[in-house]
């Protein structure tokens, strides 16, 4: 668990806070996503955690652990970062990139090399093939998963990632999103992820935290952003379709409903998501599909009523 009780951060000569009594709590193994636009103490946020940066004034624990108390060095070996920009040091190879914090913690030279492989395997980039490269010989894409290969090694129970996906194109941030989501949960990480992309915060966050110059506007799942956005500011953020995108996160396996007539209606998959149903319904004209199991077994139908009536979504007050 991660905790931050009333955290603040008053550059020098600054006039105002960069982050301004900010509480937010992280259950362990979960996914936390910040958002929030440009400038708005996402990375202080972050930096804060594992001590980069010392706040002004407020607590954050660790594990129950106010990380003030703790040993700088010995945190940021719990806690994995992933820069924003990557930051890879560009005159070691890969592999000795990837074995950073191992060597600082004294392991033997078979376990780190041992351990560099199973990372590179880990994030989908043969060992045999990228050990001995430097960075500037890798992709954009490439050098993340080094990024990402780099804060895993030691294992710490903590991901700290900043933008770990803001320099590749979108359709590889997309590939590389989803398959990092599934490797750390797999092994079960509690991840704090900034993000300027509100598709990528919803689609990754099991949390998100909406932040505007400094403050904490709303802290909720991606289910009760989009559909009880706290104000205007909130609502704007997750944009105008937000109830095409609550759509997104419901599957039609969930909310489907006995079937009562048996009639010849288009089929579709119980994994889709009511999005995908509803682009099916207007493409085929019809009003209802019927919805099936990957063995083509009934699991019951959908009305265009029914995906309706799941789209409704509630103005903030002050809109
Ligand atoms: N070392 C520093 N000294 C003075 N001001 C700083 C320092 N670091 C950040 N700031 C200011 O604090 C505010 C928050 O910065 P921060 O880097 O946390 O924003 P961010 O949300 O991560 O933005 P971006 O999305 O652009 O990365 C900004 O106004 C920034 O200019
Ligand atoms: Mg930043």
């Amino acid at each position: 668990m991660i905790r931050l009780q009333g955290v603040s951060k008053t550059f020098p000569d600054s006039p105002r806070p960069a982050v301004d009594h900010f509480d937010l709590d992280v259950p362990t193994g979960k996914t936390c996503v910040l958002i929030g636009p440009s400038g708005c103490g996402k990375t202080t946020t972050m930096r804060m955690i594992n001590r980069l940066i010392e706040p002004t004034s407020g607590r954050i624990l660790v594990d129950s652990e106010p990380v003030t108390h703790a040993d700088p060095v010995g945190l940021r070996r719990r806690i994995g970062y992933v820069i924003q920009q990557i930051g890879l040091f560009p005159h070691m190879t890969i592999a000795e990139n990837v074995a950073t914090v191992p060597k600082l913690l004294g392991w033997k030279p078979e376990r780190i090399r041992a351990r560099v492989d199973e990372m590179l395997d880990l994030v989908g980039l043969d060992p045999g093939q990228y050990r001995a490269r430097h960075p500037r010989h890798l992709s954009g894409g490439q050098r993340q998963r080094v990024g990402v290969a780099r804060a895993l090694a030691a294992d710490p129970p903590v991901m700290l990632m900043d933008e770990p996906f803001g320099a590749v194109d979108p359709i590889i941030r997309t590939k590389l999103q989803s398959e990092f989501l599934f490797i750390l949960r797999r092994l079960r990480k509690t991840v704090i992820l900034v993000t300027h992309d509100i598709d990528e915060a919803i689609r990754m966050g099991d949390l998100v935290a909406v932040m505007r110059e400094g403050r904490l506007l709303q802290y909720d799942t991606p289910e009760g952003l989009l559909s009880r956005p706290t104000d205007a500011f909130v609502a704007d953020f997750v944009g105008a379709d937000r109830a095409l995108k609550r759509l997104s996160l419901i599957t039609a396996r969930e909310v489907c409903e006995p079937v009562t007539v048996h009639s010849d209606t288009p089929t579709v998959a119980g994994s889709a998501t009511l999005r995908d149903v509803l682009a099916a319904l207007l493409a085929c004209g019809a009003d209802s599909v019927q919805v099936r199991d990957g063995n083509g077994a009934m699991l019951g139908e959908l009305t265009l009523a029914a995906i309706r009536r799941l789209a409704v979504t509630v103005e903030p007050q002050d809109a």
